[in-house]
């Protein structure tokens, strides 16, 4: 089957010339090309030709993009999209001033959510995710990252990502399952730490990787959530199984899980808001990705991680939504590409890069997906526009036409 998507006026590549992300001044540097069609067969990239010849072009079906500016689909590599129930009275208090892991240290935050899991049944946990994917998909995302966490036992992570792994089944976007049993200490191990990173590292990651229910595991470093030392005992575990590494850290505390993480190579680190200035070059030669969620900058009303002076120390930078219900309650990665821009001032051409190729580094989708190249997956984000840069100038705005997966038209607005 070929294909062809004709006329375009920009087609933005984000092209890394085969090494898989970008970083320092190549962040800046979206490839892009103008007045030129898209030919795509059995799902793939097969090649970028002028408009001019797209008239004598024989294919199986002919797509009129006319004026429009293609991107590759954008990936969304950090989210908790699924949970249950509402923190709406929580967000009351804090908006009243209450502090985020004040919630937390009284047993509200993610344990509120934890509860409301425990409380919904598979069948309906896909039910009240499904529609949150939809909203992805209208946005222009073909990859999406899903995180467990809110289970924070045997049955309920499992629970959590059963639920993804049927989503992933439902829906025609890839999505990326992570497991982050290490989110918080659960009310039953309150006094007994060590009981949980045993029930985590003996029990619940090799049923996860014997049943491959995830690709990742992932963890919360922090002074409410776990030590550095636990979260290396666990990482240890989980790489041993085939699970590649992810880790929340430098959100609130530096209690050393950028360091435990850079040792294990994991994919990625992610939020960062604090990180400290001495360890701004700890990124220079590493292959880990930086994460950065505006989102929660914005939803908690503090400090933006140093997007800027992590560019200029040559760190691979992604963005994401961060999609939670505590501290992100923001399901849009547009409205989080223009956040990047104007509170960490980040170009429009670094963040691009930042949900396309840099975000498929940190799902290690790399090689497949993340950029208009020949031979890679035929995943698009289309957009009313005839410059890309009117995108994310737009704030808030969804000025999506198309989202194209594997060649195939999966949405039209
Ligand atoms: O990435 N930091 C920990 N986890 C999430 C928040 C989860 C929640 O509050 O429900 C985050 O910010
Ligand atoms: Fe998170």
């Amino acid at each position: 089957m070929l294909k062809l998507f004709y006329n375009l006026s920009q087609i933005v590549t984000c092209n890394s010339n085969g090494i898989g992300y970008k970083r320092g001044k190549d962040l800046s540097d979206i490839g892009l090309i103008e007045n030129h069609s898209v030919v795509v067969e059995n799902g793939l990239i097969k090649d970028i030709i002028p408009n001019y010849t797209s008239n004598k072009f024989t294919a199986d079906e002919k797509i009129d993009l006319s004026g429009k500016t293609i991107l590759p689909g954008l990936i969304d590599c950090h989210t908790h999209t699924a949970f249950a129930g509402s923190r709406a009275n929580e967000f009351k208090e804090k908006i009243a001033g209450v502090h985020y892991e004040e919630i937390a240290k009284r047993g509200g935050g993610i344990l509120t959510t934890v509860n409301a899991v425990r409380n919904t049944s598979l069948t309906d946990l896909v039910e009240i995710i499904k529609p949150r994917v939809q909203e992805f998909i209208a946005q222009g995302v073909t990859t999406l990252e899903i995180k467990s966490g809110y289970g924070l036992d045997f049955e309920n992570e499992i629970k959590l990502l059963h639920a993804i792994k049927i989503l992933n089944e439902i829906f025609p976007i890839d999505i990326v399952s992570t497991f982050l049993g290490a989110h918080t200490f659960p009310p039953e191990f309150k006094d007994n730490h060590s009981g949980y990173v045993d029930l985590i590292i003996h029990k619940m990651i090799p049923h996860i990787a014997k049943n491959n229910l995830a690709e990742f595991c992932d963890g919360f470093c922090e002074s409410t959530a776990f030590t550095s030392q636990e979260i290396d005992k666990i990482f240890s575990a989980a790489a041993k199984t085939g699970l590649k590494l992810k880790l929340h850290t430098e959100q609130f505390n530096n209690v050393g899980g950028l360091d435990i993480a850079l040792k294990h190579n994991a994919k990625s680190v992610d939020h960062l808001e604090v990180l400290r200035e001495e360890d701004y070059t700890k990124f220079k030669n590493s292959e880990t990705v930086a994460v950065l969620l505006p989102g929660v900058s914005l939803f908690l009303d503090y400090q933006f991680a140093p997007a800027r002076k992590l560019i200029e120390n040559n760190a691979i930078i992604a963005i994401a939504t961060d999609y939670n219900p505590g501290s992100s309650h923001i399901l849009n990665l547009q409205l989080i590409m223009s956040l990047a821009s104007i509170k960490m001032k980040m170009k429009i051409e670094e963040v691009i890069n930042a949900v396309t190729i840099n975000a498929a580094k940190a799902l290690n989708r790399e090689n497949i997906a993340g950029s208009i190249e020949i031979g890679k997956q035929a995943d698009f984000a289309v957009f009313d526009v005839s410059d890309y840069s009117e995108i994310i100038y737009n704030v808030g705005r969804n000025l999506l036409s198309h989202t194209i997966k594997d060649g195939e038209i999966i949405f039209q607005n």
